[in-house]
């Protein structure tokens, strides 16, 4: 997990100077907390900080807090932490420890670390993650809705749906990891015709659509298996596009006709549980991973069952976990798979109903389940 951006600790230390010396108005404060906590940079600061002692010092103290008493630091930094004053013996310790020479990054970090902290944190709405469940937090996002707008995509929150959910965190994960890029080379496993390919289309370099276009596809659902898009991809196009920058090959994910090292992003969008079982996912995660330029990021979007049996065509959280757990792949970050503890929800009938929205949850009998949205990197 890269923390070490000095942009990223420079805007952080500004942040936490300005909650501790206490120079926002208080309106502006809750917003700038609630930014902070739910930010991927501070998120990557608590796994460091939690991945053991050596790592305490990562974060370079900054000079200015000094000006402030350290009683004052101590009580900061207990109400923007643990959201409530600290009390007389918290206090009366960490103000010893800093006497004894304890450092005010040592503070911080032992708060973070305090099972309070782990408690609180996790229920936080932290709308600026990638690896999650289909999170309806993201249409509270103005960067996340400002790219499903861009996609031609309505931002209304009643016909909220998975499938735009997976183009925008897409999109949303890729610019945030630095893969997508105007020079980027992308592949797209079990692509079909999706919209998101022409998107990227006027944004990368080089995208390759890659499909089996045969069998049950080509017919069924939205016909994503149609042949047709190889010969007239335009047909297909949502919006104008820059046709020199996109292709479509017809090619089975379990073996990818590229060379290792191909690509910067590899990515599919709910197909990889339709290639027959785990045993075919396994073989199509590892293609992507080989494909993939170390660096490169790979991004998977697929069925996660919430609750119930399983069911033809889902993952169970185990299975998920040992489909994604490939040599020379890393989790960018822990998938939050807590979301729908954050939100009310009622399943979707896809034997009843498969049309109704809000469909960001749904169920076949009673497995309940969801996207589930990863990103790797090729280590
Ligand atoms: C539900 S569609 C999803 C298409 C597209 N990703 C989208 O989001 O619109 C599943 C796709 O997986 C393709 N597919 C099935 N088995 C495949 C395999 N072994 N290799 C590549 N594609 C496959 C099907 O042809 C179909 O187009």
């Amino acid at each position: 997990m890269p923390v070490h951006d000095p942009t990223d600790l420079q805007n952080l230390e500004e942040a936490l100077w300005t909650l501790v010396a206490g120079g926002a108005l208080p309106g502006q404060r809750r917003t700038l907390l609630s930014r902070l906590l739910c930010s991927p940079e501070f998120h990557a600061i608590c796994l460091e900080w939690r991945s053991g002692p050596a790592a305490a010092h990562a974060l370079e103290e900054p000079g200015r807090w000094s000006a402030t008493s350290q009683e004052r630091f101590v009580r900061v930094a207990y109400e923007c932490l643990l959201g409530r004053p600290a009390d007389d013996s918290g206090l009366a310790h960490y103000v010893a420890a800093l006497g004894s020479g304890e450092t005010r990054t040592g503070v911080l970090r032992s708060l973070v670390l305090s099972e309070e902290f782990e408690q609180r944190y996790r229920g936080l709405p932290r709308d600026v993650q990638l690896c999650e469940l289909a999170n309806p937090a993201k249409w509270d996002n103005e960067e996340w809705v400002d790219l499903l707008r861009s996609l031609g995509l309505s931002d209304d929150k009643l016909s909220m749906h998975r499938k735009p959910y997976e183009f925008a965190q897409l999109l949303f994960g890729c610019r945030r990891l630095g893969a997508l890029r105007a020079d980027s080379t992308i592949v797209s496993v079990g692509a079909g015709h999706e919209l998101v390919l022409y998107w990227l289309a006027n944004h990368a370099r080089r995208v390759i659509g890659t499909d089996l276009y045969e069998g049950v596809w080509r017919h069924m659902q939205g016909r994503e298996g149609n042949p047709d898009v190889m010969r007239r991809p335009e047909a297909y196009a949502p919006f104008p596009y820059r046709q020199a920058h996109l292709i479509f090959m017809q090619m089975d994910g379990r073996h990818l006709a590229f060379r290792d090292g191909s690509f910067d992003i590899a990515y599919s969008l709910s197909s990889i549980e339709h290639f027959g079982g785990m045993r075919e996912a396994v073989a199509t995660v590892r293609e992507m991973a080989r494909v993939l330029k170390p660096g490169g990021v790979l991004a998977l979007a697929t069925e996660y069952v919430i609750q119930g049996p399983s069911h033809d065509e889902t993952f169970q959280p185990a299975e998920f976990a040992a489909l994604i757990d490939q040599p020379g792949l890393e989790l960018v970050e822990p998938i939050d798979t807590q979301v729908y503890r954050r939100y009310a929800h009622s399943a979707v009938d896809l034997y009843k109903n498969p049309f109704q929205t809000p469909h960001m949850v749904v169920r076949f009998n009673d497995t309940v389940f969801t996207t589930v949205m990863a990103f790797l990197r090729r280590t």
